[in-house]
């Protein structure tokens, strides 16, 4: 057994101290600093299983490397994929974290059991009875499928030495333990530990595995920074728990870009792939009501268009409120003050109301104008006609500035019946705008744009 030595580690950002501080220097959180165990000579020490293994790795000249070496396989769900960059690459060490609930389990039970390869579904979380009730929900194609109660990682890695599946998949990273270490499962020194051992093993076998990752409060993948820097990929599941809809967002990937996002909608028979999603996010109601609109936005690579709701009433209590959902807070009083400086809204006296439809958290600049739109329409009380689609980033002196990707939002706009497109003049350049089929119509100020709707 190496020599072990005692340190304080924030399970914020990883940071290491001699002793317990309250505030960390690093990342300034509070109450961070968990003591853990280091071991002094590195942890080849730890089981034996390994040693053999590592030999097999040489190394090898960047010239004999072969293009070829990157081997991606399809998952079978097209959503996955695209946040996966094209599929599962082999070897990859792949992260997914989320909140409790959301469906992270579900989403690779499903990958499990529908899957036409060998996989190895490792449940430190659920009994094998639970696991299979819930197979059961989804529907098992795979016969291929092993689930295996093990949390103890040495243990888990000889039996999928010995079964050599295509895919081993861990739920969750945080009930497995390394029972040497003088540490609980779950805390840093488990979790990287862990961690490490997985990310050997995916190395050497060349065996793909999926680990799943418990959040905290913040949104960030429970335990050290480290984590995230030891696995090639990570996916961070979204959404709200009151709504149906899931997105997979790639916050890391050494394999593809980042850019990509995943929808999915939950289902009583699992999480179904959601290919178009501007169909579901747009009202059905047939009446017009004011303070709603339609921004074209971008979401990663996708274009959809969501409907923003805005709700401005006169202000009961003193301090005007402003409560948003799926937007950016900061953004929105940005917004408003633009609203109150360069057009003269008397917002500030004002209660705001803030929704996006289905749930969906936006972060595209581009759903400015529809924002602005929809809370000018609300206070003034005149509707939008539902026709008109929104696409245009709002700057602080109230200039509507140039946005990326406006092309694929003028044709998914069109393509979904919209008549009418309200975009930055400065997009306008080198636009053929005869080429689509809806009328569009540029914007420089935003003066301008509520001359147009509600002057
Ligand atoms: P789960 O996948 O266990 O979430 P996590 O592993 O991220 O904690 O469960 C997600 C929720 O989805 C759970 O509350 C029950 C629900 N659910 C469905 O609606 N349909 C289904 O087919 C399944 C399996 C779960
Ligand atoms: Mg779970």
């Amino acid at each position: 057994m190496a020599k072990a030595r005692k340190v304080f580690t924030c399970s914020n950002c990883g940071a290491n101290s001699g002793k317990w501080i309250g505030n960390c220097p690093s990342c300034n959180e509070w109450n961070t600093y968990q003591e853990e165990v280091i071991f002094k000579e590195n942890n080849s020490s730890i089981g034996t299983w390994n040693e053999n293994i590592s030999t097999l790795v040489k190394p090898i000249l960047l010239e004999e490397i072969t293009h070829g070496s990157v081997v991606r396989t399809p998952s079978g769900d097209l959503e996955l994929d695209r946040v996966l960059g094209g599929g599962i690459v082999r070897g990859a060490l792949i992260l997914l974290g989320g909140q409790p609930g959301i469906g992270k389990s579900t989403l690779l039970l499903q990958l499990a059991v529908r899957s036409k390869d060998k996989v190895l579904y490792v449940s430190g979380e659920e009994s094998e009875e639970q696991v299979k009730m819930r197979a059961d929900r989804i529907g098992v194609e795979n016969k291929n499928c092993i689930i295996y109660t093990e949390t103890r990682v040495h243990n888990l890695l000889i039996e999928a030495k010995k079964l050599a599946p295509n895919i081993i998949i861990i739920d969750s990273i945080q009930t497995l333990q390394i029972p040497e270490l003088d540490s609980s499962p779950g805390s840093i020194t488990q979790v990287r530990e862990c961690t490490n051992e997985l990310m050997k093993f995916s190395k050497t076998s060349q065996i793909p595995i999926f680990i799943i990752g418990h959040i905290n409060k913040d949104g960030a993948i429970a335990g050290p920074k480290l984590l995230e820097h030891m696995v090639d990929t990570v996916l961070l599941f979204e959404g709200d728990q009151n709504y149906a809809y899931r997105i997979i967002r790639t916050q890391k990937n050494r394999f593809g870009s980042t850019d990509e996002l995943a929808i999915y909608e939950m289902k009583p028979n699992g999480l179904k792939e959601v290919s178009n999603p501007s169909e579901i996010l747009l009202s059905q109601s047939e009446e017009l009501l004011s303070g709603s609109s339609v921004a074209a936005t971008m979401e990663g690579r996708r274009t959809i268009l969501i409907e923003i709701q805005a709700l401005v009433s006169t202000a009961v209590y003193g301090t005007p409120q402003r409560s948003v959902t799926g937007y950016d807070l900061r953004r929105l009083h940005m917004l408003l003050a633009v609203l109150e400086k360069r057009v003269g809204f008397p917002i500030g006296q004002y209660d705001v109301f803030l929704n996006i439809a289905g749930g969906i958290k936006v972060v595209d600049p581009a759903t400015d104008m529809a924002i602005v739109c929809s809370l000018i329409s609300s206070m003034q009380d005149i509707s939008i006609p539902r026709e008109y689609a929104f696409a245009g980033e709002v700057g602080l002196s109230g200039e509507i500035r140039a946005i990326q990707g406006i092309e694929l939002r003028i044709q998914e706009a069109a393509r979904l019946g919209f008549t009418k497109i309200f975009i930055p003049k400065s997009n306008s350049k080198g636009l053929p705008s005869n080429r689509f089929d809806i009328e569009i119509v540029l914007i420089s100020k935003i003066e301008t744009l509520f001359n147009i709707l509600f002057g």
